[in-house]
């Protein structure tokens, strides 16, 4: 997996996010198992609840486009911390695999990896 790779097309997406109420930009990419990268950023709504975080935005448009196998998801957002997803996106990741690595990035391109069953043990199951 070509990690700074997806660091850079995550921060490429990050600099296409809609947070006019935030001003927290967020960006993701996904690596689907058939080589394929999807992006996504955050999108904010005038009525806050229905804004959708970055990585979902990704995934969304990853199934959309019908892949369901993804290796790993890079993120990065405003700010000098490792960024990390959000309790509800660590759900929607782990939906399609309990080992997808997810690669948390800052603004200086350093990074952290964990997979998906680290940062969610016991994650929601049917
Ligand atoms: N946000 C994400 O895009 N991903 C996360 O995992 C957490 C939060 C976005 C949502 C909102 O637009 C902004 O960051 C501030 O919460």
């Amino acid at each position: 997996m070509d990690v700074s790779l997806l660091l850079e097309k995550a921060d490429q997406a990050r600099a296409r996010a809609y947070a006019p109420y935030s001003g927290f930009r967020v960006g993701a990419a996904l690596l689907s198992g058939t080589n394929r990268v999807f992006t996504g950023c955050n999108i904010e709504n005038a009525s806050y609840g229905l804004t959708v975080c970055a990585e979902r935005v990704a995934v969304f448009n990853a199934v959309s486009a019908g892949e369901t196998n993804f290796l790993g998801l890079a993120l990065v957002c405003d700010g000098d911390d490792y960024c990390r997803p959000c309790g509800a996106c660590l759900q929607v990741i782990y939906e399609f695999g309990d080992d997808i690595l997810v690669i948390m990035g800052n603004k200086a391109r350093e990074y952290q990896i964990q997979p998906i069953n680290k940062l969610l043990p016991r994650a929601f199951k049917l």
